[in-house]
């Protein structure tokens, strides 16, 4: 395994994982479980935050106390399953600036095309997280982050729910520089490009569109 891969093996977020991937799970509880395990996947992608102290009173005593003072935030969505981790990303850090990319794939190239890109300015300058459920192919994932390196963006983070190791390797080839964090690494693709055991369609589930 790579050690720019971390997956967060915490029993809880991995009995919310199996809750998450049962076919009988509803859309509201695939909705309420996703955004659980993303807090989780929140916190550990922003483990090396940096931080400052400020002068506080309790109600015991004057001290010093830590508080953020590191780059400021910005929480970049993969349209559209990524929309399910930016609430418990902002829930963690209220303040951030939310970026939307969309990436359409390309029936002849098979290839991800971009239809739809607005992010914050000063992304330089910024700490940038990545949000998109499955990290399958990886195709789409490169393609959002060479959209944000493009535009400036050093400092950047990948959260994924599930990946497969194909993506995996693909993601890590291509931005070795970009750490990766998820709740589970699966066992394969299927011939649909799905993930397996996986969970099914992550857009489609969150937003209860299946069949429409
Ligand atoms: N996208 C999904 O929503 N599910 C998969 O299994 C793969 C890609």
């Amino acid at each position: 395994m790579t050690s720019n891969v971390t997956i967060v093996d915490h029993p809880l977020v991995q009995h919310k994982l199996t809750l998450m991937r049962r076919r009988e799970a509803s859309t509201a509880e695939f909705r309420k479980l996703l955004r659980e395990i993303g807090l989780f996947l929140g916190y550990e992608a922003l483990r090396d935050l940096q931080l400052g102290k400020i002068n506080i009173e309790t109600p015991v005593c004057a001290t010093e106390a830590p508080v953020l003072a590191g780059k400021k935030l910005t929480f970049i969505s993969v349209l559209r399953a990524g929309d399910g981790l930016l609430g418990p990303m902002l829930d963690l850090v209220p303040s951030a600036r939310v970026g939307q990319i969309g990436l359409a794939r390309d029936e002849k190239t098979l290839q991800p095309t971009k239809y739809f890109f607005k992010v914050p300015k000063g992304l330089a300058e910024r700490t940038t997280v990545v949000l998109d459920p499955m990290l399958a192919t990886g195709n789409s994932a490169v393609r959002a982050i060479e959209e944000i390196k493009a535009v400036g963006a050093k400092d950047i983070r990948f959260v994924c729910l599930l990946a497969a190791p194909e993506g995996i390797e693909t993601f890590t080839k291509a931005h070795p520089d970009v750490p990766v964090v998820t709740a589970s690494i699966d066992e394969k693709l299927n011939e649909k490009s799905y993930i397996v055991p996986g969970l099914g369609d992550a857009g489609d589930r969150l937003f209860g569109t299946k069949g429409v």
